[in-house]
């Protein structure tokens, strides 16, 4: 059960960058409207300055406030002295890198801004949020992430991302509910 619960307090600041992208985004695209090579749209609209930066500045902030916790909580912290910001920057803009990069193959093979994309929406911002982590503050990574704990993530995300979608479906903050 600690390890459940440690996973997801470990994955939160990259979780969160999502479901505030989905609340703040809008106004100008990333890629500006721009096209590729291909003549498909670089990222699409449904990638935003907007939505990145308030994302990945919540996703910080929640990470800073469960710092603060975890001693009380007996969870683990996001590292010691200037690290925290290593940490938290590779957990939450890595989210968003994650979820960019595979905008970009989406729209290489020709799907439609919000078309899904099985495992690749649900696991995208996971492993950019772990390949920026481990370039960042490889030694905390290495700590935290042990293999049970990305075990567990990677079998509780994909439901966690489904459930958070609907609920975001529902309340009309999302489009499609995937
Ligand atoms: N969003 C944003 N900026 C981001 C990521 C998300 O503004 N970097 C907002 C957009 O309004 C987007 C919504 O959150 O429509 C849902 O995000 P996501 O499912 O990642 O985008 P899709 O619209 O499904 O587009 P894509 O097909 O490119 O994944
Ligand atoms: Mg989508």
């Amino acid at each position: 059960m600690n390890f459940l619960i440690t996973a997801i307090w470990l994955m939160l600041p990259a979780y969160l960058p999502n479901n505030f992208a989905v609340i703040l985004g809008g106004g100008r695209p990333i890629d500006g409207g721009r096209t590729f090579a291909d003549g498909h749209r670089i990222l699409g609209d449904g990638k935003t300055i907007r939505g990145t930066i308030g994302g990945i500045l919540a996703g910080i902030s929640v990470g800073l406030i469960q710092n603060a916790l975890a001693p009380a909580l007996g969870l683990p912290t996001f590292g010691e002295g200037p690290e925290v910001i290593l940490v938290l920057g590779g957990l939450s803009l890595g989210a968003m890198l994650g979820d960019i990069v595979a905008s970009f193959f989406k729209r290489r093979i020709g799907l439609a801004r919000g078309a899904s994309l099985f495992l690749v929406d649900q696991l995208d911002f996971v492993f950019g949020s772990w390949v920026l982590t481990v370039i960042l503050a490889p030694a905390w990574f290495m700590e935290r992430f042990t293999p049970l704990i990305i075990f567990t993530a990677l079998v509780i995300t994909p439901v966690l991302h489904r459930v958070t979608n609907i609920i975001g479906y529902r309340i009309k903050a999302k489009k499609e509910p995937w």
